[in-house]
């Protein structure tokens, strides 16, 4: 299994930071944001990772991060040209993923949990596409999942829905072996000009090959000022959890 975390992105939200800097390299307590992306991976099992980001960008990761030896990981990167959607920025993987399976992760998600149970259960069932899924009290603003109550299977994800059937929103954590390369090239732009994930991750629904798990911890997407500011606060609460519980 493999890693890949998507760096890139125009970070309009949360300007005026993001003029000069990468939204994954923000403060989040301790560390860059993409840090916890990488920690997250490394304690369910992963050692290889690739980072894809802009060019522009490309040189401040490297500073920082370099080959990944410090955190204990083995790190490439790969350059999207242009901000042209989450699926888009995926497709620079193919090379680096070859016939493996790996998660594939949003380098603004920040949450609580270990990704070690839900990498096992992939395995273990052999499972060809996996999205987590999280409660919200805000559904109109994220991917949202449509669960059939009687199979509990997923049947549909949508964007931003004006009448959502669920509370329960697509984070940015998916699990894929390597066909999703072969599905991405099906994909047709949307009419923001991007190649969408919910898009791609449709089509696995389509094909009845989309597993689903809910995270039980807290998960938020750093994407805004307000959000990235409440990231901060839930890790920190973490890292003073974790001190009080090693003086003891
Ligand atoms: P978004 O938050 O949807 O987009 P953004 O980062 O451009 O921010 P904003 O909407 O404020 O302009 O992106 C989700 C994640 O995906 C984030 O980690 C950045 C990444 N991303 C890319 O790397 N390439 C892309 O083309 C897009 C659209 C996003």
């Amino acid at each position: 299994m493999k890693g890949v975390i998507l760096a890139g992105g125009r970070g309009t939200r949360l300007m005026p930071f993001t003029k000069i800097i990468n939204k994954q390299l923000l403060p989040v307590g301790p560390y860059p944001m993409i840090y916890w992306a990488i920690i997250k991976m490394k304690k369910s099992g992963i050692q290889e990772i690739l980072i894809i980001t802009h060019n522009e960008h490309l040189s401040n990761f490297k500073t920082i991060l370099a080959d990944g030896s410090q955190l204990g990981v083995k790190i490439t990167y790969e350059i999207q040209p242009y901000a042209g959607g989450i699926a888009h920025g995926l497709m620079y993987a193919r090379d680096f993923i070859k016939k493996d399976k790996f998660i594939f992760m949003l380098g603004d998600n920040i949450f609580e949990e270990s990704l070690l149970p839900y990498v096992k259960n992939f395995i273990d069932k052999n499972e060809k596409a996996k999205v987590l899924l999280t409660r919200v009290n805000d559904p109109k603003r994220y991917g949202i999942a449509n669960i059939n109550k009687h199979t509990q299977q997923i049947i549909s994800i949508v964007e931003k829905p004006k009448y959502p059937l669920s509370n329960l929103c697509v984070t940015g954590i998916y699990m894929y072996d390597s066909n999703v390369f072969h599905n991405i090239d099906f994909l047709e732009k949307s009419c923001r000009e991007e190649l969408e994930i919910t898009d791609l991750n449709n089509i696995y629904i389509t094909k009845n090959q989309m597993s689903y798990e809910i995270l039980k911890g807290w998960w938020i997407d750093a994407g805004t000022h307000t959000s990235l500011f409440r990231a901060n606060q839930l890790v920190q609460a973490v890292l003073n959890q974790s001190e009080t519980s090693e003086d003891k």
